[in-house]
């Protein structure tokens, strides 16, 4: 099962992303793939991992070439040009190929940081969607064995909507919170991944059943919401062992809910479709 969480900054991807990392690894104990794909890197630095001590994902760029016949530089839609290459998670002894990627954060949670809030990427006038490249194509072709599960957490805002990222989640969510611009970027992402012929869910973070936005943002997106997060101090601390009940509660109605939804199986067409039809 692959999860992605999108939404305004501020509103709570990394915060709702590391929760639902920690709860399907260490309550429901399923094997969990957290993937940092934010500038900020936030996820990995609330999971105790430093990423500036970690490979990037962005690095993997020239062995996927390889790996896959591809020329050493060039588009990357040269990719669909030969048959696709296929990935596993959990990792094997016999596939180790996202080997020195994996970060081991506890028994049942690892990490894969992408990398793109590098020094030399913040600091300079590089545009850094080539570099979540080897991602993009990388997701189609990953098999989650072992009912384990991906959790992506994404840069702010509908940039990777329009670069193809998500064709390869079987549950893509935006998090939403009472204010009138994070509900503005909520209705943006919908439209643009209905564009691309998915469902865009919400969860709604730091609930409050009284705030004007929310009351009409349930009215109107009632059988898209599959969940709410509450306020609760043990989140702005990252302290797992210290989550409320309520939150617990509310988190596993959330599982439950992405349990029942159908698993994407033509993500790699569909993004070859999206490659070739891109006007450049
Ligand atoms: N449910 C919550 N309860 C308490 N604090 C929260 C909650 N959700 C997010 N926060 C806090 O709000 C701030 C922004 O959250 P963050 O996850 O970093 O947002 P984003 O990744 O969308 O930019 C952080 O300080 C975080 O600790
Ligand atoms: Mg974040």
């Amino acid at each position: 099962m692959k999860i992605a969480v999108l939404g305004k900054g501020g509103s709570g991807k990394s915060t709702i992303s590391w929760l639902l990392c920690q709860y399907l690894s260490q309550i429901k104990k399923f094997q969990t793939l957290a993937i940092d794909a934010d500038h900020n890197m936030d996820l990995s630095t609330c999971l105790g991992v430093n990423p500036y001590e970690v490979n990037h994902f962005k690095d993997f760029n020239s062995e996927f070439r390889q790996l896959a016949n591809m020329p050493k530089v060039g588009m990357w839609r040269e990719y669909f040009k030969s048959s696709p290459f296929y990935f596993i998670y959990p990792q094997t002894e016999k596939t180790q190929i996202l080997g020195k990627y994996l970060t081991s954060v506890s028994s049942n949670l690892d990490l894969i940081v992408l990398g793109l809030g590098d020094e030399e990427i913040m600091n300079s006038y590089k545009c850094s969607h080539a570099l979540s490249a080897p991602v993009k194509h990388m997701l189609p072709t990953l098999k989650m064995e072992n009912d384990s599960w991906l959790v992506l957490d994404s840069v702010a805002g509908s940039d990777m909507v329009n670069y193809g990222l998500y064709f390869a989640f079987d549950c893509i969510i935006a998090v939403v919170e009472g204010n009138i611009n994070s509900i503005k970027v909520a209705k943006q992402l919908r439209s643009l991944i209905n564009k691309q012929d998915m469902k865009l869910n919400f969860i709604l973070n730091k609930y409050n059943s009284e705030n004007k936005f929310i009351k009409d943002f349930e009215e109107e997106f009632k059988d898209l919401i599959i969940g709410k997060i509450n306020t609760d101090s043990a989140l702005t601390n990252y302290d797992f062992d210290s989550i409320s009940q309520e939150n617990l509660d509310n988190l596993s109605s959330i599982v439950t809910k992405m349990q029942f939804f159908p698993q994407v199986e033509d993500s790699y067409e569909k993004l070859k479709i999206f490659e070739e039809n891109k006007v450049l």
